[in-house]
């Protein structure tokens, strides 16, 4: 693993310091993680409050879990790559414990906790920090986080329709139109309904969805060994790549015939699509079918169409995840959607907003011994609700003016010794850069 000396980046494993010497630690954030300096930290917040009023406006409540679980949470027999992916050791109390890589385990295990005290559908939103140990590329991190939107208890398309409907207005809202991005979307009964020709047990299904996940991860020949390697026969590893490579839903239909679920689902998801108004968004690609084990249904990704990205979030239907931890099945859909491709698109596309930091005042005391009075008109400004980036020392007015520009002030409030004898300060507007004393009760 070429990561294993990592900690030495800045000679961390060199020899120890000599007694009394202070060895400077390694100022970066481990491998694949990131700080959030002030100007990081306001990219995230807009892109969070989109998040959030996105869900807002599709009526979701927002929830949230411990980003340190239990570790059989994650532990499912498919061979996932999440599952080597895991941040997972022994806490002091010897209990095996992993940092979540994701937030659907949580979600199915509070809705099994709630139990009959829900009243469905529930419709959930969260946007939470995930950490998996990841082979980095652009886009891909050891942590991110991820806006998720679950709906747990509606059987019928209509939850993924919803679903897509929210990431698209969520699109909109950002400035990415439908030239920029799509949905590729398939349905796992697709598969099923292929491997029930050839009597595939349930047990082997997961398993074969996350081999074909591979498909252009890594050569075509290496799925066809790991397929028959599971004992896949030949023959259905044939028809599964060939229906694999199907992009238009009229030619699975007639491979499938139009009584299956497969198609019956997939085409009640284009129509409802034409209601909801986001058809050129999406098409049917029947090679999706997502790297998670517990997905049952409809699945969907969304790309860049210039194909410069991987991909910018994904879902899809989990009927049976509750099952798996011992509660009682209901039907599920849901996405994740991470922080960190979407980035990347939006500086692609020259369109990533610049937010400046913003404060409403600035106040400043002219004089040392006027200090008390201007943090006690910062007191008054903010009881009414205003921001006051307050002087805390006492400063020449230039180095205020430049200060000022920096935290990008609307107004400069500055208390002199003369103004102050009347009960009046001074205050300038500093996009206008009109000037005037005000009596200190009018200042608003
Ligand atoms: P996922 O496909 O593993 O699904 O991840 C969803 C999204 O999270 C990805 O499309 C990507 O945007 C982001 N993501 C995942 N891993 C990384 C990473 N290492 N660095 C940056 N971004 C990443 C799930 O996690 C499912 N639990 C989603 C879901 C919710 N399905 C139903 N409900």
């Amino acid at each position: 693993n070429s990561d294993t000396n990592e900690t030495g980046r800045s000679g961390s494993r060199s020899a120890p310091p000599a007694a009394g010497t202070q060895q400077k630690i390694d100022v970066n954030p481990p491998r694949g993680t990131r700080d959030f300096p002030p100007d990081e930290m306001r990219l995230r917040t807009w892109l969070f409050n989109n998040f959030r009023e996105v869900s807002r406006m599709y009526g979701f409540e927002e929830v949230d879990f411990p980003v340190l679980e239990s570790e059989a949470l994650y532990i499912r027999k498919a061979g996932e790559e999440i599952r080597d992916q895991l941040y997972c050791f022994e806490d002091r109390g010897n209990r095996r414990v992993a940092l979540r890589p994701e937030l659907t385990p949580s979600l199915a295990r509070l809705v099994i906790q709630k139990g009959k005290s829900l009243s469905l559908p529930v419709k959930w939103f969260a946007v939470g920090q995930c950490w998996r140990y990841e082979r980095m590329t652009r886009g891909r991190r050891r942590e991110h986080y991820q806006w998720n939107m679950d709906i747990i208890g509606v059987a019928d398309i209509f939850a993924e329709a919803e679903l897509i409907s929210s990431v698209v207005t969520f699109f909109k809202q950002i400035g990415i139109t439908a030239s920029d991005v799509g949905f590729k979307i398939s349905s796992r009964k697709v598969l099923q309904e292929v491997l029930n020709c050839y009597s595939i047990s349930e047990a082997l299904f997961g398993k074969v969805c996350i081999i074909i996940d591979k498909m252009g991860k890594i050569p075509i020949e290496e799925i066809k060994k790991e397929l028959a390697l599971v004992q896949l026969p030949g023959e259905a590893i044939e028809e599964l790549l060939q229906v694999l490579s199907m992009k238009c839903l009229t030619e699975l239909e007639e491979k499938l015939g139009a009584a299956g679920e497969a198609v019956s689902d997939l085409k009640q998801l284009f129509s409802l699509a034409d209601k909801y108004g986001f058809s050129e968004w999406i098409q049917f690609d029947a090679s999706v079918v997502r790297g998670l084990a517990y997905y049952t249904g409809i699945v969907f990704e969304g790309f860049d169409r210039e194909g410069k990205l991987r991909a910018i979030c994904g879902g899809g239907r989990y009927d049976q995840l509750l099952s798996t931890f011992g509660g009682d099945d209901i039907p599920a859909c849901g996405f994740g959607f991470g922080d960190a491709v979407i980035v990347e698109l939006l500086k692609e596309k020259g369109i990533l907003p610049e937010i400046s930091p913003h404060v409403e005042n600035i106040v400043c005391s002219l004089d040392r011994d006027l200090q008390g009075v201007a943090a006690a008109i910062a007191t008054r400004l903010r009881g009414r609700g205003q921001s006051v980036d307050l002087v805390l020392e006492n400063k020449p007015l230039k180095w205020v003016f430049k200060r000022a520009k920096r935290v990008n002030a609307a107004r400069l409030v500055f208390v002199g010794a003369d103004e102050w004898q009347k009960g009046m300060v001074g205050v300038k507007n500093l996009s206008t850069g009109e000037q005037y004393e005000i009596n200190v009760d009018e200042l608003e």
